[in-house]
Formats: structure tokens, C-alpha cells, sequence
């Protein structure tokens, strides 16, 4: 019987830390997710909208690019590099372009230097993949 309860209790103890735990990664991904955007106002809004139906300015716009193929939005004049790059954005290439985009796409028109900061690549390409 007190075997039982004891169980009983563990068991419950238990779920509730694993609730608690999907509580706080829940806030920890919408905290990352913020941060990526900071980072896309600080670094990428420049050039590039990633709002529905945003305009493209210096760079394309990137709502819905995770998921969507390299230099493939119509309207906007890629280079030869991105139109032949062949990959599909995911978060993990697209985190890789961000590092070094002169390294991952060669020849790429992008001007920019990169980012350095691998939480804060992990933030923004979490923040990108949510706009959709
Ligand atoms: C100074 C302007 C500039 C800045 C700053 C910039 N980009 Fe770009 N971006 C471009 C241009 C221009 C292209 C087109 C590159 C090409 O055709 O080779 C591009 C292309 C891209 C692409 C490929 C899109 C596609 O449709 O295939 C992605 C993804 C991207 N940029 C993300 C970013 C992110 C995220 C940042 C911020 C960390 C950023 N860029 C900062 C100008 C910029």
C-alpha cells in the first residue's frame, strides 16, 4: 500500500517535472526566437524584408525561405553563383551561408561579412523558419 502511493507520488512528481521542462523549453525557443529577430533588424534589415509579401531591396525577400529554393524568387536578379547553388534553404545551410557567405555560396552578390555568433545564426534561422 505505501509502496503504491509512493509510486503513486513518484510517478506524478515525475510529470510534472517533465511539464515544467516543456514549459521552459517552450519560453527558451520564444526567447531564441526574439533574439533572432534583433539580430535580422540589427544585421539583415538593410536589405531584406521577411514579411508576407514584403518588397526585395538590396537582397530578396525572405518570407517562407526556409524551405524555398536558393535564387529562386521571381522577380529579383540573383547572381549566376545563387541561381546555380542547386541547395534548398534549411535552418542548418542557411546557418552555414550566414557564417561565410562567401565561402558556402562563392561568388555569391551578398555583401555581407558574416556572423560570427553561432547563437545567435541558431536564433535567426529559428526566427526565419518562422516566417511563414
Ligand atoms: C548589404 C546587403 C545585404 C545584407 C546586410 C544581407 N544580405 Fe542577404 N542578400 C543580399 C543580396 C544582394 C542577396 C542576393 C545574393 C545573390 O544573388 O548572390 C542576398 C541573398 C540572401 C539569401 C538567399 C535568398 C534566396 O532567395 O536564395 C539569404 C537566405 C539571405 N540573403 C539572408 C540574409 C540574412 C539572414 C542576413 C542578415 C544576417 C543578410 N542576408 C544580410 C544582400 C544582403
Amino acid at each position: 500500500m505505501l509502496f503504491t502511493v509512493k509510486t503513486r507520488i513518484k510517478t506524478g512528481l515525475c510529470g510534472l517535472l517533465l511539464a515544467l521542462g516543456a514549459v521552459q523549453s517552450g519560453l527558451a525557443l520564444a526567447d531564441d526566437a526574439a533574439k533572432g529577430q534583433a539580430v535580422f533588424e540589427r544585421d539583415c534589415s538593410l536589405c531584406h524584408t521577411a514579411n508576407a509579401g514584403g518588397p526585395n531591396i538590396m537582397g530578396p525577400n525572405l518570407h517562407g525561405v526556409v524551405g524555398r529554393k536558393a535564387g529562386s524568387l521571381a522577380g529579383f536578379s540573383y547572381s549566376q553563383a545563387m541561381k546555380d547553388h542547386g541547395a534548398t534553404w534549411s535552418r542548418d545551410n542557411l546557418e552555414a551561408f550566414l557564417a561565410q557567405p562567401q565561402t558556402a555560396v562563392p561568388g555569391t552578390y551578398m555583401p555581407y561579412q558574416g556572423l560570427a555568433d553561432a547563437d545567435e545564426r541558431k536564433a535567426l534561422s529559428l526566427w526565419l523558419s518562422q516566417q511563414h
